[in-house]
Formats: C-alpha cells, sequence, structure tokens
C-alpha cells in the first residue's frame, strides 16, 4: 500500500505509469518524507535547538547550509585576494596591516577587513592584534600557481551563473566560457590557430600538478616503456611522469596549434631527447601507435556522450592490442570530494557548452561500448581531483 501511495505522487507529472517501489525502498522513502515534513516546522526546528545532544546537529547543519549560501561571497573573496596578490605577501613572512594595505594599495580600514574576512575562512591567521599570517589553506593557494590561475578565470564562470536559470533553460546565449574553451564547440577544431588555444593551454599547464602527483601516486608508469598523452595539452603530465621514471619514453598529441606548445615545454623542460610531439584531432585522425600506455587526462569530461564515443573508437581503431589506456578525471561517486567535484563541473560543462561529468557506471559503459577490456576504477587518492581508471586495447 505504502509503494502503491507514493507511485502516484511521484508519477502525477510524467502521467506515465511507473513500477511499484520495492517495500525497503518506499518505507525507507515514506520515512524520508515524514522527516521532511518535521525540519519544515518551525517548532519542530525550535524544540531541536533546545535540546543539547540535538543542538550540535542542529547548529552544524545551519552553518553548512549559511555557507553555501554564501558560497559565492568566499569565491569573490579568493579573486580579489588573489587579483591583489595577498596571498603571495604573506607566503614568506608575517606583516602588518598598515605594511599590507601599502602593498594592496588598499585604505588601511579595507585592508584589515578583507585580513579579517580571510582569516573567518581560515585562509589567514592574525597572529597578533594586527599582524597577519597565512593558514594551511592560503599557503596552499599562495604556492599552487594552478590553484591561483583556477580562481582567476571563475571571473568568467562567475558572469555565466549570473543568470542560473536562463542557462538551465538554454536561453542565455553563449557563455563566456564557451568562448574561452575554443574547441567545445568547434566544427574542425583541428584548424584553430595559436591565439584561440594560449590561455586555456596556460590554464591547464598551470593546475596539472595536483592531477599528475595524484595519478602518478595511484598508477606505476615505470613499468611502461612509452607513454602517450592524449590531448596531452602543453605535456606538464609528460613532464611530471618523465621526472618520476628516467627510462621512460613521452608522446604527446593535441590540436595542431597546442602540440608545437607542447613541444617547446619538453624542449624547456630538458626532455626533448625522450619525447615526440604530433598534432590532429583525436576523433578523427590516426593516433602514434608505438605507446605501450595512452592516457586521457581531462578529457572525456569535456565532451558529450556521442563524441565520446568517437574520441574513444578512434583510440581502439589507432592503437595496438594489449595497449594500457589510463583515464583521470573529475568523476561523479559517494565521497565528499566526489559530490564537490561533481556539482561544480555539472554546471561548468553546462556553461561550456559541451561535456559533463560521469559516474564509474557510465565511464565504465563508454569504454566497453568502444571495445575496451579489463576495464577497472582504481583507487584514486583523491576523488575530489580525479577518479581513474584502467583499460586495454
Ligand atoms: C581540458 S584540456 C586537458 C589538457 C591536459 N590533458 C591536462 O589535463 O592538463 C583538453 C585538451 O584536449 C585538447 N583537445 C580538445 N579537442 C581536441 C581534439 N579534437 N583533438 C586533439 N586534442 C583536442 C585540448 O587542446 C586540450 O589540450
Amino acid at each position: 500500500m505504502v509503494a502503491a501511495h507514493e507511485e502516484s505522487e511521484i508519477n502525477a507529472a510524467s502521467g506515465r505509469p511507473r513500477p511499484a517501489l520495492p517495500l525497503p525502498l518506499a518505507l525507507s522513502l515514506k520515512l524520508r518524507l515524514w522527516r521532511n515534513r518535521q525540519i519544515a516546522r518551525p517548532g519542530f526546528r525550535r524544540l531541536i535547538a533546545r535540546l543539547p545532544l540535538l543542538r550540535g546537529i542542529a547548529n552544524r547543519n545551519a552553518a553548512g547550509l549559511f555557507s553555501l549560501m554564501s558560497g559565492f561571497v568566499h569565491s569573490q573573496i579568493l579573486l580579489a585576494s588573489v587579483r591583489l596578490g595577498l596571498y603571495a605577501a604573506l607566503l614568506e613572512r608575517p606583516a602588518d596591516t598598515a605594511t599590507l594595505a601599502r602593498h594592496l594599495g588598499l585604505p588601511v580600514e579595507h585592508a584589515r577587513l578583507l585580513l579579517t574576512v580571510n582569516a573567518d575562512l581560515g585562509l589567514t591567521i592574525e597572529a597578533a592584534p594586527d599582524l597577519w599570517a597565512l593558514g594551511d589553506a592560503g599557503v596552499v593557494l599562495a604556492s599552487d600557481r594552478g590553484l591561483s590561475a583556477m580562481v582567476l578565470h571563475h571571473d568568467m564562470f562567475y558572469r555565466d551563473l549570473l543568470e542560473p536559470e536562463q542557462l538551465l533553460a538554454g536561453t542565455g546565449g553563449e557563455a563566456a566560457l564557451g568562448r574561452y574553451w575554443a574547441y567545445a564547440r568547434s566544427a574542425d577544431p583541428g584548424a584553430l590557430p595559436p591565439e584561440a588555444v594560449a590561455a586555456y593551454s596556460t590554464l591547464m599547464r598551470e593546475s596539472q600538478a595536483m592531477m599528475a602527483a595524484c595519478l602518478l601516486d595511484a598508477h606505476d608508469f615505470g613499468v611502461y616503456r612509452q607513454v602517450l598523452d592524449v590531448g596531452g595539452g602543453e605535456g606538464a603530465f609528460l613532464i611530471a611522469a618523465g621526472r618520476r621514471h628516467a627510462a621512460l619514453r613521452l608522446s604527446l598529441f593535441d590540436l595542431p596549434a597546442v602540440a608545437e606548445r607542447g613541444a617547446e615545454r619538453l624542449q624547456a623542460g630538458g626532455l626533448a631527447s625522450r619525447s615526440s610531439t604530433s598534432g590532429g584531432d583525436f576523433a578523427r585522425d590516426l593516433l602514434p601507435a608505438d605507446a605501450d600506455c595512452v592516457t586521457l587526462i581531462r578529457i572525456l569530461c569535456d565532451h558529450d556522450d556521442q563524441r565520446v564515443g568517437a574520441i574513444l573508437a578512434n583510440l581502439h581503431r589507432s592503437l595496438q592490442p594489449g595497449t594500457r589506456l589510463v583515464i583521470a578525471e573529475a568523476m561523479r561517486g559517494a565521497e565528499a570530494g566526489a559530490r564537490l567535484s561533481s556539482a561544480y563541473f555539472g554546471l561548468y560543462f553546462l556553461a561550456m557548452g559541451s561535456g559533463r561529468c560521469r559516474s564509474p557506471a557510465e565511464i565504465s559503459a563508454l569504454l566497453a561500448t568502444a571495445g575496451f577490456r579489463d576495464i577497472r576504477e582504481i583507487a584514486s587518492p583523491n576523488r575530489l581531483i580525479a577518479g581513474i581508471f584502467t583499460a586495454i586495447r
């Protein structure tokens, strides 16, 4: 009876009959609805606030909700602080408010305000009255160029989110992120000129350090003779892999204008003698087949399913049987990090105009459809940064 009752309510909108829910699921849904009705009552919330044991939970939940409501303010505090160079100024030494105000070009009162709100968010510490140092998260922001670069490029994302319901309805016109990621909606990405790929390629290089560390810790690339990084950007992952494994040969494939940038970087990194680069369209052109390991890092999530199908089919057609494929990118999942990543990238890819954050089951199905075998999700040191899959051609 429970199942039938819920069923009629759930299906009222679609008008289509839906099979009765299994009893345990129907009961847990019923319980959730009862709980929701209690929480919706102000009187119930007042009662909870008076009970010492439950008050802590209620206050934590309230703080979490307020953090969600005010997240846009936090983002702008970060943006202002990175642009003004606040974290960089405090990386090596503490400083007083007046000195920082001069350095940031702000009136003393506003510099103090910015430092105080940063302290509220755990990014700075007021070690003594008007004497400031960085908190742990502030140090990471100051020392990882990739994080600052991500924060800076969020000004585009922020503008794209100004009318979120238009973005969701698809009536908002071309978004800034769509223009930035020039390949996302290009009919002929292989023809993109150097100026169209420069900004995103720099961002990808600068933000690769954490991803490379995560992937190199999760999977031993030392067992391979040669790794081909498909959509490898400016070669930041290959440079990290080459430094970790001295005998590993390195190949990079990307759009022609990006591959040229990659060749320069590999040379500047002292890796020219054991690396090669080539340019083309990874959904269409034959890829070099001499590597025994091929990586796709932050690639599939950029594209809609049909295009992912074409990319994987092209890899399958190009590679020698037995070649290992390694995929690392933001993926959905139950872990707290995966959920944060999925919420962020869910709207990011919508604004960008292509791609989505997929579940491990979806990645697995796409690989199987393209003909890959031995498909495995391997443990990722940090699901906020990436989920990781391996498969065999
Ligand atoms: C999100 S970036 C990731 C770059 C790099 N793998 C990383 O993680 O830093 C996507 C990369 O795919 C490349 N790309 C996009 N479309 C491509 C295509 N059709 N053929 C070859 N490369 C492409 C882009 O130029 C870019 O370097």
